[in-house]
């Protein structure tokens, strides 16, 4: 994922737009800086006292957020950080409180929140009671060779749930409002379990919104080709977003509607962190820590059902 945002700093601000890169892994921070620019660093804290930087993004895995986000907050460094925004409750409990103390300006990467079709998705159904969710979402990661490590590792946030599902939970919360309790159901029939696969290869959810309504999630990484869409229904409104064909479409009120995403949205996310940085506006920000931190209980609440087979009501953070 670095590598697609170092790309997009590049295209906004000109060549080597780097003041250093940190990863454990030193030849891939070294060979990021030979295309991007910078010192390469292999320890966040060393980098973050010798090199004058402007803003971090936070690109590590889930379960190397804690030491990076809180060291921003010490000295006041505005972070974007890439979702989800940590692997566990106990951590996003912990960042989330640092990030509302310093008060730094911040950005969590949920980058559907920024696509066109999603804001006009929105906007369709403001001021109505949300009755249902149907969601899927489906790729080939199974497939991909286990170089991934922590993805498929349910204990360094990895995983259907934690890795992609959250996304779309996200977008639930974000227009139909908080999701309270979950039920999963796991599988593993094409790959069994392993020590490099702690996750379950196909994920179904079933949850209760705080209005009271119901809704399903789908998942599975056993499909070639890339899935990804939800519909949400009202007493007469019916509408889908399609992010794999890039439109949302339905009927509101009677009304036929239909939306795009011409822009990248990845782009948009960075365009909006980088303006809210320079003016010094969190308001500009589309996903805080604290409500980012939201939608990872609810996928935390769904690990958790995996376990007891039981639904589990999802956690404050
Ligand atoms: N928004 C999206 O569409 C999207 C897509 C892919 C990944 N991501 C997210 O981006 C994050 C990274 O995913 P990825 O696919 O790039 O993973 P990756 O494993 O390819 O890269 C992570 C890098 O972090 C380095 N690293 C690990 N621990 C570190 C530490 N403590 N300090 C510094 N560097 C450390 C690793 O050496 C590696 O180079 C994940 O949270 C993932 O969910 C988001």
């Amino acid at each position: 994922m670095a590598q697609r945002h170092l790309k997009t700093l590049t295209s906004l601000l000109g060549e080597k737009p780097v003041a250093a890169v940190c990863d454990t892994d030193r030849a891939k921070a070294s060979a990021a800086c030979a295309t991007y620019g910078g010192a390469a660093y292999e320890d966040v804290a060393l980098m973050l006292k010798a090199e004058p930087i402007d803003v971090m993004f936070i690109c590590t895995p889930p379960f190397a957020r804690e030491e990076p986000i809180k060291l921003c907050c010490r000295k006041g460094l505005p972070f974007f950080c890439e979702k989800p925004p940590a692997a566990d409750l106990k951590a996003a409990g912990k960042i989330a409180e640092a990030v509302a103390k310093s008060g730094v300006v911040h950005s969590v990467g949920f980058m559907y929140r920024h696509a066109e079709m999603v804001e006009e998705f929105k906007r369709w159904f403001e001021g109505q009671v949300v009755t249902s969710a149907v969601s899927q979402m489906a790729c080939g990661l199974l497939f991909e060779p286990d170089s991934l490590g922590w993805r498929k590792l349910a204990d360094q946030g990895g995983g259907p749930l934690l890795d992609q599902a959250i996304n779309l939970v996200d977008i639930i919360r974000l227009v139909a409002g908080e999701i309270v309790e979950v039920h999963a159901f796991g599988s593993n029939q094409l790959t069994p379990r392993s020590e490099t696969l702690t996750v379950p290869e196909t994920v179904t959810l079933a949850y209760r919104l705080a209005n009271g309504a119901v809704g399903c999630h789908y998942h599975s990484w056993t499909q070639k080709g890339w899935t990804c869409q939800l519909e949400l229904r009202t007493a007469d409104s019916r509408a889908s977003l399609d992010f794999a064909a890039g439109k949302a479409d339905g009927t509101i009120k009677g009304e036929a509607k239909t939306a795009g995403s011409p822009k990248d949205y990845y782009v948009t996310e960075i365009e909006r962190f980088l303006q809210a940085v320079r003016e010094k506006n969190p308001a500009l920000v589309r996903s805080t820590y604290a409500d980012a931190a939201k939608s990872l209980a609810v996928v935390l609440a769904a690990s958790r059902s995996l376990e007891t087979g039981k639904p589990e009501r999802v956690k404050e953070v």
